[in-house]
């Protein structure tokens, strides 16, 4: 259940990542800036309910501190760098170099969330055994960043 709860999440984050990008290169700009905004916010806070919840919760369970999740930290401490980077390219006006570091930020997002999905989140769920609807009420009780 966290697995489905979490792979929708990524799904819904993606579409807005390509949303965003369609609007940039149909130049719809202030649409472009407004869809990023939104992505930003929510894959930061995807980010969040992992590491505030989700990880902390597993790792308590198992003892397993230095594994899969501390790999994941590590990705994501580059993809909010990314994100970060874009976030700027885009407020500057310099979209190339928003497409540019998006292509490998998709590449690398991809790759994380794919791990996520085959790996982490089923062993999660089995850590959790049957405090998985709980947990996904903690997650989406967790407040969203404001807009930016
Ligand atoms: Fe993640
Ligand atoms: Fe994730």
């Amino acid at each position: 259940m966290i697995l489905e709860f979490m792979r929708d999440d990524h799904r819904v984050c993606d579409e807005l990542f390509v949303t965003a990008e369609n609007a940039l290169s149909d130049k719809k700009i202030d649409e472009a800036k407004k869809l990023y905004e939104e992505f930003y916010l929510l894959t930061n806070h995807h980010f969040d309910m992992e590491e505030k919840q989700l990880f902390i919760t597993f790792e308590k369970r198992t003892g397993m501190m230095g594994g899969p999740t501390q790999m994941m930290r590590y990705e994501h401490q580059q993809l909010r760098a990314q994100m970060e980077a874009m976030l700027k390219a885009l407020r500057d006006d310099k979209y190339d170099d928003f497409f540019g570091i998006g292509e490998s930020f998709m590449i690398m997002l991809q790759q994380h969330n794919m791990k996520e999905e085959q790996m982490l989140y089923p062993m999660i769920d089995r850590a959790l055994s049957g405090d998985g609807e709980l947990m996904v009420e903690t997650l989406k009780e967790m407040p969203k960043g404001n807009p930016l």
